[in-house]
């Protein structure tokens, strides 16, 4: 048995927010180190199941409940008539359900069909691409978004994603659906196992995950609900779910639906061999993009030395690549507090391309300029040789990206790229050449021409937000942003990161829960004393205290003139 599979090893926390042992240290580690220990956390992906402790994402259970998942996708491929598959989630696993619907959208288009995958996002399109960790908490809007997404559907496929089987959001959707069984069918995908789904209270419900979980047990034997919730080992920062939990979740969405579109679109067969062969792929595609730990160590350390500078990282992706920059620039003010400048990503045709519900974003602000045409009017004119730039892209786009690297390469010579290619594509070499010589460095990711071109395209996928999440987790690292391995820097705007920000402070003063507790009421709600007031909310009103103390802090910050703040605010 591993440490962390121990039942003595920190006994209260569910897996997703235990401390992994491997990385007691990765605050004091080099570039090197950060992206060998990152390796060691994501392998753990991938160990079998010792004992009966936890279900792992190859233990038997699991592989069969994939398997059961995917053929109801099959079967509403195959009488799309009134059907749909909603996928849902907060934060990252909303982003991945996005990212999901999307691409096998897109797919069923090639074949002139009409998209029967949505995507929920708490708190809208707007939370694809910034934190928005309020509408987490909320069951209602949970609700009221699924029913929207649902208008007119008379079968429901609904996958409802909580890495930490925890937010209210998703609680809400999975009780509704369970309410009515006549429409929806729930899964829950997540990565802890059932007991230890939240039993916090939810205001305004007589539900908690934990009950709504129990409730979908019962129904697991006759096929009317399904549990997907291997554990994936602790996170490396810890209950930094957007990493392994993230990248598990795009591992089982990708093996589902492309197991149904395979049975759909080429009679292949959903077997047992099919699903295990898929994810072991997923494994080699860790084994492919490790190899290139150099390589990733140094970018890294350049984005490293950006932040410590103060200055920025740019990610000018090209195609699904480059949502997922979008995505991990995303989580970086959220985990790590940073702010919306320090890591952006961008992407080719910006909205155009993305193909979100909600269409262009870009009067929202700033962040919410995504093309790279706006990197080169908005960003691109104060970049220096201290922000460092990073182009991902494959071979398809190699001579757009000899253009845009020579533009860039005039403003920084920080210049960094991905590139995914085959070896079958030499015909690129000359321009691929180009980029070499713009570049300080080039990370290579190979990919077998023995593989199927869709599978080829989940494995960069997945490659990418590994490298990614290792770039911008490794970059805050060496500026200090995390404590051993916990985010120390994290904002109470939710009830889950309340729990996590008690917990942190009683592991580091060894001070009793409640006092702990008291402390943190104490900084969200300025006063030296509790009054009773305080002291009798719930935890929900205490996150919407810190959230509102925090978002007018940074106004005032971008504004310090009041009268100037209030009006942009009010406006
Ligand atoms: O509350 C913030 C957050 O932790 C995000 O970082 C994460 O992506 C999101 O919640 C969703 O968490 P879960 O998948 O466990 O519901």
């Amino acid at each position: 048995m591993r440490e962390w599979e121990s039942p003595d090893y920190e006994p209260r926390l569910p897996v997703s927010e235990k401390s992994n042992p491997l990385t007691r240290d990765i605050d004091r580690a080099s570039a090197c180190c950060i992206v060998r220990m990152l390796q060691a956390c994501d392998a753990q992906m991938f160990q079998e199941e010792t004992g009966a402790t936890y279900q792992r994402l190859l233990s038997d259970r699991v592989v069969q409940t994939v398997m059961e998942v995917a053929r109801r996708v099959e079967v509403v491929l195959k009488e799309p008539q009134g059907g749909l598959v909603v996928l849902s989630g907060c934060g990252t696993s909303g982003r991945l359900a996005f990212l999901t619907a999307s691409g096998f959208n897109r797919e069923l288009r090639t074949r002139d069909h009409s998209s029967l995958f949505s995507y929920i996002v708490a708190g809208g399109d707007r939370a694809l691409l910034s934190s928005q960790e309020a509408p987490e908490d909320d069951a209602n809007l949970g609700i009221l978004s699924l029913k929207k997404a649902c208008e007119g559907k008379t079968r429901v496929l609904f996958i409802g994603i909580s890495c930490g089987l925890s937010a209210p959001f998703v609680a809400g959707q999975l009780d509704f659906c369970l309410q009515h069984p006549e429409v929806y069918t729930p899964v829950l995908l997540g990565f802890n196992p059932p007991h230890q789904a939240s039993d916090e209270p939810i205001p305004g419900c007589t539900f908690t995950f934990h009950s709504v979980v129990q409730r979908m047990q019962e129904l697991v034997r006759r096929e009317e609900a399904f549990l997907i919730t291997p554990a994936v080992g602790p996170e490396a920062v810890s209950g930094s779910s957007r990493m392994k939990g993230g990248s598990a979740t795009k591992i089982l969405l990708d093996v589902i639906l492309s197991a149904a579109h395979a049975a759909t679109f080429t009679n292949t067969p959903i077997t047992y061999k099919g699903v295990v062969q898929h994810m072991r792929a997923y494994e080699k595609t860790l084994e492919v993009t490790y190899a290139q730990s150099e390589g990733i160590a140094a970018l890294v350390e350049a984005a490293g030395q950006s932040l410590c500078r103060g200055r920025r990282v740019c990610y000018l992706g090209w195609g699904s690549l480059a949502v997922l920059g979008l995505i991990d620039a995303s989580e970086c003010e959220p985990t790590f507090g940073a702010d919306y400048e320090d890591v952006r990503g961008f992407t080719r045709g910006g909205y155009s391309e993305l193909n979100n519900n909600e269409g262009p974003l870009t009067s929202l602000g700033s962040q919410f300029c995504i093309a790279h045409q706006d990197f080169l009017r908005f960003v691109l004119p104060t970049l220096s040789d201290q922000d460092t730039v990073l182009l991902i892209y494959t071979q398809d786009d190699v001579s757009d990206v000899v253009t845009l690297a020579r533009t860039v390469r005039g403003k920084t010579s920080n210049l960094h790229a991905v590139h995914h290619h085959t070896d079958e594509h030499a015909a690129a070499a000359a321009q691929q050449e180009d980029i070499n010589k713009l570049c300080l460095s080039t990370v290579r990711v190979t990919w077998s021409t023995a593989t199927s071109e869709s599978l080829v395209h989940m494995q960069r996928e997945l490659s990418t937000k590994l490298l990614l999440n290792a770039v911008s987790t490794g970059a805050h690292i060496l500026k200090g942003k995390i404590y051993q391995n916990h985010m120390i820097d994290v904002q109470v705007t939710n009830s889950k990161l309340y729990r996590r920000a008690t917990r942190l402070l009683q592991k580091l003063s060894a001070h009793p829960e409640h006092r702990c507790e008291e402390a943190l009421l104490k900084a969200i709600h300025r006063v030296d004393e509790l009054t009773a007031d305080i002291s009798s909310s719930d935890v929900t009103t205490h996150a919407h205290a810190a959230r509102d103390r925090s978002m007018a802090e940074s106004h005032l910050e971008q504004e310090p003139i009041i009268r100037e703040a209030v009006e942009a605010w009010l406006s």
